[in-house]
């Protein structure tokens, strides 16, 4: 091979490898204002590819430090990573694909259940019944090569009632053969300027310059209808921006494009692109690592271009271009953000944000699971930007 080619493969494979950075270039916590944060939801805690079978694994979730496996029968699990006995992390254990061992003592626990299966040190004289012990184990489920992990609100016991629980959530998919992909960035900030950020039309043109994306002098006015959907609202349906290149391409099936982008609590974005039989659909969610500081991901699939060859690499990378452009920003705002500035929501362009805001509210303020005491959308709008 070349040594130019090899230099831009190395490019190439440098810019995919998403720096997960929530520390400055000197090791040191960038943290700025922490935010208040959404229980009895289910959040991605790790992707499902690092359980490897009598492997344990570590993610810090909601700022609860969360040990998860896969169980021989293929099931995955997620417990606090905590044993109840004295409190050392149970990572530091043993997995033999039923039970999770203790190393300080060896007490044994059954992994999705939390339920305490074997106390070494019991001896005849004791009449304690291990099995009424319970480590603290949360419901998991794997979607799209996540681990969705329940996070129930502190207090409210381990076993939330199955009932209760809303769904697990998975990305749309409109054909059995699609391609499909995966990114993450580690966000130096809180979830809600993640989030706001994820929602923001007027970053476009500054942050996501590119020759392949567009140019800052692409800026136009731009009109979108808005609707109120149950705990969201959705960007309705409509033709994609002519000014960003992809949207450009699907032009080769010489059919109509349509996308349609939803946000719905606690932190999810869909986005669905057809274009006749063609879709192509996202997931991205921002989720609270800590009070202050937060992950994006993005699952994606799609049958655009389904014969075109490498696509899925070069669809990850520049995806990951476009991801890393946000987290640079993030990162730099962090540094503004440590000094607690208060901030500025504007119409039309931060009204996603304001309805963010006011639907969080709503929802911390509801204590029963379904519809919200009160949307901040009447109805349908139209809002008015230049992006
Ligand atoms: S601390 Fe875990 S068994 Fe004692
Ligand atoms: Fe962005």
């Amino acid at each position: 091979m070349s040594p130019r080619w090899h230099l831009l493969l190395r490019q190439c494979y440098r810019e995919c490898q998403m720096p997960q950075l929530t520390t400055t270039e000197n090791g040191v916590a960038i943290q700025g204002p922490t935010a208040t944060l959404i229980y009895d939801d289910w959040y991605p805690a790790l992707r499902t590819s690092v359980l490897q079978r009598g492997k344990l694994a570590t993610a810090m979730l909601l700022d609860i430090p969360l040990v998860l496996g896969r169980r021989s029968d293929g099931r995955v699990f997620a417990m606090r990573d905590s044993c109840p006995h004295r409190g050392i992390p149970l990572s530091f254990g043993w997995f033999d694909g039923e039970r999770v061992t203790c190393r300080y003592h060896g007490w044994e626990f059954e992994p999705c259940s939390g339920k305490c299966a074997l106390i070494p040190s019991l001896s005849s004289h004791d009449h304690l019944d291990a099995t009424r012990i319970f480590a603290t184990a949360f419901p998991c489920e794997e979607r799209d090569g996540h681990a969705w992990v329940y996070v129930p609100s502190p207090g409210s016991g381990k076993n939330a009632e199955n009932s209760d629980r809303r769904k697990v959530p998975e990305l749309t998919k409109f054909s059995g053969r699609h391609r499909t992909a995966f990114l993450s960035a580690d966000l130096p900030c809180n979830v809600d300027h993640g989030i706001i950020g994820l929602m923001d039309p007027a970053h476009g043109p500054f942050v996501h310059q590119a020759w392949w994306w567009r140019s800052r002098a692409s800026i136009r006015e731009k009109t979108k209808r808005f609707e109120p959907i149950p705990e969201g609202f959705r960007m309705s349906a409509h033709a994609p921006s002519g000014n960003s290149a992809p949207y450009k391409l699907l032009g080769v099936y010489g059919q109509p494009v349509e996308t349609t982008i939803d946000f719905v609590l606690p932190n999810r974005r869909t986005e669905i692109i057809c274009c006749g039989d063609k879709w192509f659909s996202s997931l991205t969610t921002v989720t609270p690592v800590t009070a202050s500081t937060c992950r994006i991901d993005v699952v994606a699939a799609w049958n655009v271009f389904y014969r075109v060859p490498f696509l899925t690499p070069i669809a990850k990378f520049f995806g990951a271009k476009f991801v890393r452009q946000d987290q640079v920003t993030m990162i730099q705002q962090a540094q503004g953000l440590r000094h607690n500035p208060s901030l500025m929501l504007i119409d039309d362009a931060d009204k996603p944000a304001k309805w963010y805001f006011a639907l969080k509210q709503s929802r911390l303020d509801t204590t029963s699971i379904g519809a919200l005491q009160k949307h901040p959308m009447d109805g349908p709008v139209e809002l008015h930007w230049r992006s």
